[in-house]
């Protein structure tokens, strides 16, 4: 199986910091069945400053031992999108995971969402459940949906509303831990990826992986 948003990568943002937690959460998801992940690292987040330069440089370190505990590892990014966003890591050289502020709809958002489809990328909007400007406009959703915008759940997020609503709808095509380490939050319920094993399928044939 697949975990394909996760903040693993050591030492880049706020997520793991050292290579031996790395080491730990890669076994942990070995373990729960899950054998390709893809690090998604921050990028252009207001509050979590990351360097382009550490993040390709903490990969190169981290593969090895990545490759030793039996999982394909692969190196993408979690792009805060702001209309002057510059730098960004795609997924498999094909998608671009975003997010965006919960609180506020971003009048820059569909603007800023096309440049990126122009430059011919498809798009992952992360962690879809969190913004309550979405699940306000349905006209939105069916918007993005056209679109192509794929929405990423996490593994919590199934059990919001919001997250339901948009499973029961069939615009859910990731699931993913959105893992940020031991410390920070809570367990992983590694059942969910069992349970919405139909939503595993889309992104393995999505993503070709
Ligand atoms: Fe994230």
């Amino acid at each position: 199986m697949i975990d394909m948003h996760c903040h693993i990568l050591p030492g880049v943002d706020d997520g793991v910091k050292t290579p031996e937690e790395a080491e730990q959460s890669l076994l942990l998801f070995k373990k729960n069945g899950i054998d390709k992940i893809i690090f998604t690292p921050h990028m252009n987040h207001p509050s979590v400053k990351t360097k382009y330069e550490e993040i390709i440089k903490s990969f190169e370190n981290i593969k090895p031992l990545a490759e030793k505990t039996g999982i394909d590892v692969f190196l993408g990014s979690e792009l805060y999108l702001t209309p002057d966003y510059s730098k960004y890591i795609p997924i498999l050289d094909r998608f671009v995971m975003i997010e965006l502020p919960t609180a506020i709809y971003p009048i820059y958002f569909l603007d800023t969402l096309f440049n990126i489809e122009l430059d011919g990328y498809e798009i992952i909007l992360a962690h879809a459940e969190r913004y309550k400007w979405l699940y306000e406009n349905r006209s939105l959703q069916k918007k993005l949906k056209d679109m192509n915008v794929y929405f990423q759940i996490n593994t919590e997020g199934t059990d919001t509303a919001e997250g339901k609503y948009y499973i029961e709808n069939d615009y859910v095509e990731f699931i993913s831990s959105d893992f940020h380490g031991f410390n920070k939050r809570k367990e992983i319920d590694f059942s969910k990826y069992i349970t919405y094993e139909n939503i595993q399928k889309k992104m393995s044939k999505i993503l070709g992986i």
